[in-house]
């Protein structure tokens, strides 16, 4: 069968690197890909930002099955427009992104649900975050309520900074239109955990777990990033837990989708911080999350395609996946200045070598190839990804694969798992 991938980062290559190791599958497909897509489907152009673009895409092509990788395409509605046309297509529609795509309507869905998360506010002016202002503490964060890619978040250590956050997100200076509304929200602490489940509007069933690392710098210091990194054990969550999520939060949120609805198909991130007073929802994703589809889909022993399918098909179940109880971290390796400005067609060198280190798979997120050569074309460039049976392995061989790949300005964590480890 025929299976196009849409998007062009360090997920969409390892959806793709997955994919392929499907037997079922004859023809892969990638649009637009990058550099090292290219070496394992076959990369078309496309501009995911316009949904005509990918519809003339869908009609050229016919793919038996086409798997959204960045929000931005459900946002829009291209699981609509391909349904529509009787065209199969894994995740949710654009009434069901919504999760992600605002965060009032996931704020407010959640109240309804009664799913714990953050104390907020959804404010339309100046002078309503003034007033929101007054029932919280610092530090505070505040969030534009549409896409951002990653740059929507802010946690403020003051009240004058919060404001001031606020005022220029409203204004559209910080990130357009996405900053029209914003959430003030309570700043919550703990440790994040990224909590997958596939659904099929109805079944849920969970993928391992993971944890991202968001700041851009070791011990979370500086700005928050797309993710700087993640790894993801046996252990990071134990089946009691699990099963508590399940039940408490994904469920509930697939049902209550349902209920009003908008049924919710394909992949749900839950994004939690593991608060003293229980897990608490953060943040929705409608996707895959990026770095973390790296290490998750390292541990994947089933095949991918089926597990797609059976969310389309409304047969989801515990029996769609086999996990390796191995480790797996993948490091993100990025453009001097990211997650600020950035240069890029850098040359990269020593890719050859670091994929030989054992058990150590590179994607790639921004990466172009010309002349037999690959150059750096976006700020998060590669996910150095590693697996084996001890997460300590795991970290010691990402970090040697890191330590053999070059290019101008180059940066990356090297706290990657650093506290599961010390645990
Ligand atoms: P979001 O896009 O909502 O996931 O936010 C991005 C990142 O900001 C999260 O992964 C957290 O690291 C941080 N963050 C978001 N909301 C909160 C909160 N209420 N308290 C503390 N940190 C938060
Ligand atoms: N790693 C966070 C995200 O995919 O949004």
């Amino acid at each position: 069968m025929k299976v196009l991938v849409l998007g062009s980062g360090g997920r969409e290559h390892a959806l793709v690197w997955k994919l392929r190791q499907s037997p079922r599958i004859s023809q892969l497909y990638c649009a637009p890909g990058n550099g090292g897509i290219a070496e394992e489907a076959e990369c078309l152009p496309v501009d995911l930002k316009r949904l005509d673009s990918i519809v003339e895409l869908g009609e050229r092509l016919r793919p038996n099955l086409t798997v959204v990788g960045p929000e931005l395409a459900l946002a829009l509605g291209v699981v609509d427009e391909f349904t529509r046309r009787g065209w199969p297509i894994f995740g949710p529609t654009k009434a069901a992104a919504q999760l992600e795509s605002s965060k009032s309507f996931a704020k407010e869905f959640l109240q309804r649900c009664h799913i714990p998360t953050a104390a907020y506010a959804i404010c339309d002016s100046v002078e309503e975050v003034r007033e929101a202002l007054g029932h919280f503490h610092a530090p505070v964060v505040v969030k534009a309520d549409g896409l951002a890619a990653g740059k929507g978040v802010v946690i403020a250590k003051s009240k004058e900074e919060a404001m001031g956050v606020a005022a220029e997100m409203l204004s559209g200076k910080m990130v357009g239109g996405a900053g029209a509304r914003v959430v003030v929200e309570e700043c919550l602490e703990g440790d994040e955990l990224s909590f997958l489940v596939l659904s099929d509007g109805e079944r849920v069933a969970p993928l391992v777990a993971a944890q991202d690392h968001k700041r851009v710098g070791d011990g979370d210091s500086g700005p928050n990033t797309g993710g700087m990194g993640a790894y993801s054990t046996a252990d990071i969550v134990d089946d009691q837990m699990r099963d508590w999520l399940v039940t408490h939060i994904a469920r509930p949120v697939v049902a209550g989708m349902k209920a009003e609805g908008a049924e919710y198909k394909g992949v749900l991130y839950c994004g939690l911080m593991m608060t003293a007073r229980g897990p608490m929802v953060l943040e929705f994703n409608c996707r895959f999350g990026d770095p973390e589809t790296q290490p998750i889909l390292m541990r994947l022993e089933s095949d991918l395609l089926e597990a797609l399918e059976a969310s389309i098909e409304g047969r989801v179940s515990e029996g769609n996946f086999k996990w390796s109880a191995d480790a797996s971290v993948c490091v993100v390796m990025a453009s001097g200045g990211y997650p600020g400005t950035f240069e890029m067609g850098k040359r990269i060198a020593g890719l050859e070598s670091a994929g030989k280190v054992e058990g150590v798979k590179v994607f790639h997120a921004g990466t172009s190839k010309r002349d037999g050569a690959y150059y750096t074309s976006g700020g998060r460039v590669l996910g150095v990804t590693a697996r084996a049976p001890e997460l300590e392995t795991a970290v010691r061989r990402a970090y040697e694969a890191c330590e053999k790949i070059s290019f101008d300005g180059a940066h990356y964590r090297k706290d990657i798992a650093a506290r599961a480890l010390k645990k």
